[in-house]
């Protein structure tokens, strides 16, 4: 009895403290900016934040390179649809489809975001993937253009090169799929710290355009460099088409 009453307290004090260590590292985490955000609009600070300026640049840019409403478009990391309500928005019902590691960024987008939006009938093909796997979607869908705004920004080399290799594997023969990254301003790699809350992240790798080059290639991908596109942080845009 006496035993068991022992062990008892043992657990609660065990229990208390891991509970009292998870809360330490949270706060240490949130004091440094790099534990998941809090409050209301989290998942727009979760991406972020500069919620309409950032939504309005890729949608304008997405318009400027021939976006039209009949096409099919792919939100690669399309996090808590940014971008994505816009797109929804203006494609034509089932035109567009959003790939995201986060379930729960694509949850708020789904039931926060698009309420706001009034756009709660519209139902976009949305899934949950780290690893960019498509193969829940239709097999004759063809993705006339995708879009990777500030997701390269946040990867390791392996993932990029499988980002590319599993988008382009997708796109209509004369698909493009465009892709913001850091560039390097000399040729290494500066891979940098992790990125905190989003788990297997980066905060913000830099690739020399010729090391993204290769990585494209390998992933049987010409890229084409379009540089600076208005990003606040300095992001550069490449294009890339199956080769
Ligand atoms: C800075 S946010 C940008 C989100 C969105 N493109 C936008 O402009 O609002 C980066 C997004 O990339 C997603 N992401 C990072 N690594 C990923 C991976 N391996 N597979 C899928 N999504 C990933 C994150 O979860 C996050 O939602």
């Amino acid at each position: 009895m006496r035993a068991w009453a022992g062990a008892a307290a043992y657990h609660r004090v065990m229990t208390g403290r891991a509970r009292f260590v998870e809360l330490l590292r949270a706060s240490v985490l949130r004091l440094r900016g790099r534990a998941r955000p809090r409050g209301a609009d989290w998942h727009r600070a979760g991406v972020g934040g500069r919620w309409d300026e950032l939504g309005a640049l890729q949608f304008q840019f997405m318009v400027d390179h021939g976006l039209l409403p009949h096409h099919h478009l792919l939100d690669v990391g399309c996090g808590s649809l940014r971008g994505g309500v816009r797109f929804i928005r203006y494609l034509e019902p089932g035109h567009y489809a959003g790939i995201d590691k986060e379930p729960d960024l694509l949850a708020a987008g789904r039931t926060i975001e698009l309420a706001r939006a009034g756009l709660t009938d519209a139902a976009p093909r949305l899934h949950a993937t780290g690893e960019f796997d498509l193969d829940w979607l239709d097999p004759a869908v063809r993705f006339d253009f995708a879009l990777a705004q500030s997701v390269l920004t946040h990867l390791r080399p392996g993932l990029v090169r499988l980002c590319i290799e599993r988008v382009v594997a997708r796109l209509a023969p004369d698909g493009v799929f465009y892709a913001s990254f850091f560039e390097a301003d000399d040729d290494r790699v500066r891979l940098g710290p992790s990125h905190g809350w989003r788990q297997d992240e980066l905060q913000h790798p830099r690739y020399p355009l010729s090391v993204l080059r290769g990585l494209a290639e390998e992933a049987g991908a010409q890229l084409e460099y379009l540089g600076p596109w208005d990003h606040p942080h300095d992001s550069r845009m490449v294009a890339l088409r199956r080769s």
